[in-house]
C-alpha cells in the first residue's frame, strides 16, 4: 500500500500537528501581551531533548507573528527573529546573525533599507582578531560590541513601533534563541542577556522579549558566566504530554493522513493506548512508535501488534529513536557491556538518585569495574554525581532512562 506516512519523528512540528501544551500557551501569550504594552517579559525555556521545545517555540513564531489568532489577545504583529546557537557561535557572529535576520525580515523598503544600514553600521566595524582589518574606527572590546548592539536594536524597535508613513507598525520585537545550551563558555551568554535587557530599558525600549530555549543545563550556563542573569528570565520547563494529550498527537496524526491519503487508516483504542505508555509521554517516542505502527500496518487498521513490531522490530521505533537521540551515548561512548550493565540497572529508577550500593547489589561484576564504570559514565555526562550526598548517582535524562529500559525489553 502506498500511504504517505504523517508522523514528524525528525522535526518539530507546526500548528495542525501540534497538541497540548495549554498551560505553556497561555503563559507565552501573556509574555507577548505584556511586551506589547511596555513590560517587557523574558523567556528560559528549558526541557530534555525530544520533549518538544522547538515545536512549541514554532506555535509561539505563529502567534506572536500574527499568521495564527491567539487564545485570548487576539492577533499580535511581532517581529519575529530566530536563531539557534552552536558550539562555535560568538558574541561577533551572533550579533550579526540577528542583523542579518533583521534586515531580511523588515528591510523590504529602500527607505527602511537605508535606515537599516545606518543604524547597524557598527556591524561591519567590528574588527575579528587576526583578520587583517585595521581600520581606524574599529571596536573589538566586546562591551562596546554589546552597547552598539543593544543601541542599534532600541533604535530599530523604535522605528518599528512608531514607523513612517506607508511602513507597518509592529508591537514590538520577540527573539527565539534555540539550543542555547550549545554555547561556549566564551559566548558568556548569560552575561549578554542581562547586559543587553538593562542596556536596552536605559534606552527606553520596552517592547523587546527574548525567549532562550535550551536543555535543563543551560540554566547552570547562564548562572556561570553571570550570577544574576537567571533573575531576568521566567523559566518555564517543558515536561511529558498527558495521556490524553498523547492520544490527541495520534488523532492529529492519523486525520492529517487521511486528508492527504485515499485509503483511509484507523487505530483501535488498544494500540493508541500502547502508544501512550510506552512513549511515557515524551513526543519523540510518540511520533517515532506512531510513525512505525503506521508503517508496519498493512490494512487499514493499525493494531497492538503492529504498535508492538513497530517499536521492537530491527529498525523500528527503539532502534531510530537509539541512533537519533541516545545511541551516541549508549553505544559509541560506552564499549563495554559492563558499562552498559551499570546503566541498565540504573534506568530501573528512572533519573532519580540510586546509591552505589544499591547497583552494586545488582550488578554482576567487579567492585572494581563498577567503580571504574561510575567514574567513566560521570566524566562523559551520561550520569550525574550528586554534590550533596556521597556514592549517588542518576542518569541525566528520563527520555534516556526509557530508551535503555525499551532497549532491554526487546530481547524479551
Ligand atoms: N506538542 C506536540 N505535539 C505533537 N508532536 C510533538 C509535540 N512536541 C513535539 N512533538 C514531536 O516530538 C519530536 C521532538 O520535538 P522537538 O520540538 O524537536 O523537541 P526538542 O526541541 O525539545 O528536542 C518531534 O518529532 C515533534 O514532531
Ligand atoms: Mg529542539
Amino acid at each position: 500500500m502506498n500511504k504517505v506516512n504523517p508522523f514528524k519523528p525528525n522535526s518539530p512540528v507546526s500548528t495542525g500537528m501540534f497538541a497540548g501544551r495549554m498551560k505553556e500557551i497561555v503563559l507565552l501569550e501573556k509574555a507577548l501581551f505584556q511586551t506589547k504594552n511596555g513590560l517587557p517579559c523574558n523567556i528560559l525555556v528549558t526541557g530534555e531533548r525530544g520533549i518538544g521545545k522547538s515545536s512549541l517555540m514554532m506555535i509561539l513564531k505563529d502567534f506572536a507573528s500574527g499568521y495564527v489568532e491567539t487564545l485570548e489577545h487576539g492577533k499580535f504583529n511581532f517581529l519575529t527573529i530566530g536563531g539557534m546557537v552552536s558550539d562555535k557561535t560568538d558574541l561577533v557572529t551572533l550579533i550579526r546573525l540577528i542583523e542579518r535576520n533583521v534586515q531580511r525580515e523588515i528591510g523590504k523598503t529602500d527607505a527602511l533599507r537605508k535606515y537599516l544600514s545606518a543604524t547597524w553600521a557598527f556591524a561591519k566595524r567590528i574588527r575579528i582578531m587576526d583578520s587583517g582589518i585595521e581600520a581606524e574606527d574599529a571596536i573589538s572590546d566586546p562591551d562596546i560590541i554589546i552597547d552598539e548592539f543593544a543601541y542599534s536594536l532600541a533604535q530599530t524597535c523604535e522605528r518599528i513601533s512608531r514607523p513612517e508613513k506607508g511602513e507597518e507598525r509592529k508591537d514590538g520585537i520577540l527573539f527565539i534563541i534555540d539550543e542555547a545550551d550549545n554555547a561556549s563558555d566564551s559566548l558568556r551568554i548569560g552575561y549578554f542577556f542581562k547586559v543587553v535587557t538593562e542596556l536596552l530599558q536605559q534606552h527606553g525600549c520596552h517592547n523587546i522579549m527574548f525567549v532562550v530555549v535550551g536543555l535543563p543545563e543551560i540554566a547552570d550556563k547562564l548562572l556561570s558566566s553571570h550570577e544574576s542573569s537567571l533573575r531576568i528570565f521566567n523559566q518555564v520547563k517543558i515536561t511529558e504530554l498527558s495521556p490524553s494529550d498523547r492520544k490527541r498527537v495520534v488523532d492529529l496524526g492519523l486525520e492529517e493522513a487521511n486528508r492527504i491519503n485515499e485509503d483511509k487508516t484507523k487505530i483501535s483504542e488498544e494500540a493508541k493506548s500502547h502508544i501512550s505508555t510506552l512513549s511515557e509521554g515524551y513526543p519523540h517516542f510518540i511520533q517515532q512508535f506512531s510513525y512505525s505502527a503506521f508503517d508496519f500496518s498493512s490494512d487499514g487498521e493499525i493494531s497492538s501488534d503492529d504498535v508492538l513490531d513497530g517499536a521492537f522490530d530491527k529498525g523500528g521505533a527503539i532502534d531510530s529513536i537509539g541512533a537519533r537521540y541516545y545511541a551516541a551515548d549508549y553505544h559509541s561512548k560506552i564499549k563495554s557491556d559492563e558499562y552498559r550493565q551499570v546503566l541498565s540497572i540504573m534506568a530501573e529508577s528512572m533519573n532519580s538518585w540510586i546509591k552505589k550500593s544499591e547497583i552494586r547489589e545488582k550488578f554482576s561484576g567487579a567492585d572494581q569495574t563498577l567503580t571504574d564504570a561510575l567514574a567513566a559514565l560521570t566524566k562523559r555526562k551520561i550520569i550525574l554525581k550528586n554534590s550533596s550526598a556521597r556514592g549517588e548517582y542518576r542518569l541525566q535524562q528520563r527520555g534516556f532512562a526509557i530508551w535503555i529500559k525499551l532497549f532491554g525489553e526487546r530481547r524479551k
